[in-house]
């Protein structure tokens, strides 16, 4: 581990350490909760203290997480032991070792973007497997969320980066119409991986 990754894992240890509760239940997947498969195996990547990993097992899915921060794991594992579900939850570096081809059922990504991992979530998911994608973009209404640009999405661009998946469910609404109604800030996909 290069020295910037040590300090990149001590920022987010420090995050997770002081914040509270698992986080919240992303809403790419709140929303959609009726499009997830009855069962299989699923990868909250990036996961943080896991209320998506909570919210994808008690749906009846075989869950995988995985994150940097050692601190969000074990705040995970601890959060699972008292909501009774199981995870397999795990400290590692995504970008260093991406999940193994046709590996998940369904990959859920939340406010965690790296561009370059495209490539490698599309081989990751089974064939008719799921991406559920939500994280910020450029196109906001408030400040909430990274302010470093290059941490956002551009309009669309969640689509260019999986354009080859089927999309079955997007939301990006940018700064359109009444600004304090709707889903701001975000961009959400559910999209599915062909068969071949
Ligand atoms: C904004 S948080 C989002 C956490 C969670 N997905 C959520 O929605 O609550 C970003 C997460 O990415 C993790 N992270 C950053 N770089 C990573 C990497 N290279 N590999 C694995 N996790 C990473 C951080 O530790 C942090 O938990």
């Amino acid at each position: 581990m290069t020295g910037s990754d040590d300090e990149l894992t001590r920022k987010w240890d420090r995050r997770h350490r002081n914040a509270e509760g698992p986080g919240e239940v992303a809403a790419v997947l709140a929303d959609n909760l009726h499009l997830l498969p009855a069962k299989g195996d699923a990868l909250d990547l990036a996961c943080g203290r896991g209320a998506n990993a909570i919210r994808l097992a008690q749906a009846g899915l075989r869950v995988t997480a995985w994150d940097l921060s050692a601190v969000a794991i074990e705040r995970l594992n601890s959060t699972a032991r008292t909501q009774r579900v199981s995870i397999t939850a795990g400290v590692r570096d995504v970008i260093a070792r991406p999940p193994e081809p046709e590996s998940f059922d369904l990959i859920l990504v939340s406010y965690f973007l790296e561009r370059s991992l495209a490539p490698a979530i599309m081989r990751a998911l089974s064939p008719g497997g799921l991406l559920y994608y939500q994280t910020f973009s450029v196109n906001a209404v408030s400040d909430s969320g990274p302010s470093n640009p290059a941490f956002r999405l551009q309009d669309n661009e969640l689509l260019a980066l999986f354009r080859p998946l089927k999309v079955r469910f997007y939301r990006e609404e940018g700064r359109l119409g009444e600004c304090r109604m709707g889903t701001r800030d975000i961009a959400m996909l559910v999209a599915e991986k062909p068969v071949a």
